[in-house]
């Protein structure tokens, strides 16, 4: 087990969530272009006794960014630090970490897109040379310190890839997105947890959250504890197909796994009876901000054809409308063309 090490108190994270999070390869389901070929770079990575190049995960929230980083450190056998962008305001702050890291260390720096320009500069010489420049005084007066630091491996996670800058996305030798997952594996993941939380379940019944889980561990975790307290109050010592639905309609979960976000977001485009809506104005009838809608909304609903991107906005595709039983209209924007 890798020795965890949070640089400032970041606790964005359930405590369930570091429980039921995997600790190696072979726990961790799906993802499996990533897994294989992280697989090999660490074994060359030991092979040759050097870190592992500096690594950025990105992709949706809740698809297992800070998870590989945990196995990372794992696999290598390494500490990790963990801090979060926005917790590193100053110079003097990222400095200390960096001048604080044990020799092999991995540093993980989460939402890495927040990091601001002049805490970047630094970063750069650090990731490529091992090497901090300091700058003393002002003016001509003005001189740089180099010191050395520790050889490390960064990884950085993101759910906004297009935020980086393209100078700090360079510098990551390894970068790799994550893909929504499979019920299949959606439901593998159920069961390796059901395990743990010592509470069994009917293959069925995994699968049936697995179907409402929109792609993604996270949720199917939460599902599955909530489910799992259903079952306990009603003295059930395993949790069935028909626990399940029923549990899950009673948390008002959608049959398709749609939240109140995408119910939202559909819904501004069905209103638009097929013409192309912006992102701009989406966010305006959401009022969310445009990244969270880029980032966290669209993902799910374009990968599985629920949406369409076109060069003059955003329309409901036909399969979400059948979804959710809204009559589906020629749009003008497709007799114009
Ligand atoms: N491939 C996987 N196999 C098993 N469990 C997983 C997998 N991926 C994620 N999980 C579980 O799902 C939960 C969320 O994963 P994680 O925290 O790594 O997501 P993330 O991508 O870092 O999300 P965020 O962008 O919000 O930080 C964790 O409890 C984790 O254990
Ligand atoms: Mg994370």
């Amino acid at each position: 087990m890798d020795r965890v090490v949070e640089i400032q108190s970041v606790n964005f994270e359930n405590e369930y969530e570091i429980n039921l999070r995997p600790t190696s390869f072979e726990d961790y389901v799906g993802q499996s272009k990533t897994k294989q070929n992280l697989k090999i770079f660490i074994k060359a990575a030991k092979k040759r006794g050097e870190c592992l190049d500096h690594t950025l995960f990105y992709g949706p929230p809740g698809l297992g960014k800070t998870t590989l980083a945990h196995i990372i450190a794992n696999e290598m056998n390494t500490n990790i630090k963990i801090t979060a962008a926005p917790m590193i305001e100053k110079a003097g702050d990222l400095a200390a970490i960096l001048t604080n890291l044990d020799e092999g260390d991995v540093l993980f720096i989460d939402e890495i897109h927040r990091l601001s320009s002049a805490i970047e500069e630094i970063l750069y010489p650090a990731m490529e040379d091992f090497r901090l420049d300091i700058i003393i005084g002002s003016g001509p007066a003005a001189q740089t310190i180099k010191i050395d630091i520790p050889k490390f491996t960064l990884i950085g996670a993101t759910t906004r890839a297009g935020m980086i800058s393209a100078p700090l996305r360079d510098r990551f030798g390894i970068s790799f997105r994550l893909q929504f997952y499979s019920d299949e594996e959606l439901s593998q993941i159920i069961q390796k947890a059901s395990v743990k939380l010592e509470k069994t379940i009917q293959k069925n019944a995994s699968l049936e959250i697995a179907k409402r889980s929109r792609g993604t561990p996270r949720i199917a975790l939460r599902l599955l504890k909530r489910i799992r307290d259903f079952a306990d109050v009603y003295n059930e010592s395993e949790i069935s197909q028909n626990r399940a639905k029923s549990s899950l309609n009673e948390l008002g979960v959608n049959e398709l796994g749609f939240d109140e976000m995408d119910i939202g977001y559909l819904d501004i485009l069905f209103d638009a009876k097929g013409r192309p809506l912006g992102l701009s104005t989406i966010a305006a009838a959401l009022s969310e901000d445009e990244g969270t809608i880029e980032d966290v909304i669209e993902p799910y609903l374009l990968a599985n054809g629920y949406i369409e991107r076109t060069s003059k906005g955003r329309i409901a595709s036909y399969k979400a409308h059948e979804a959710l039983k809204i009559p589906f209209q020629k749009g003008l924007f497709d007799e114009k063309n």
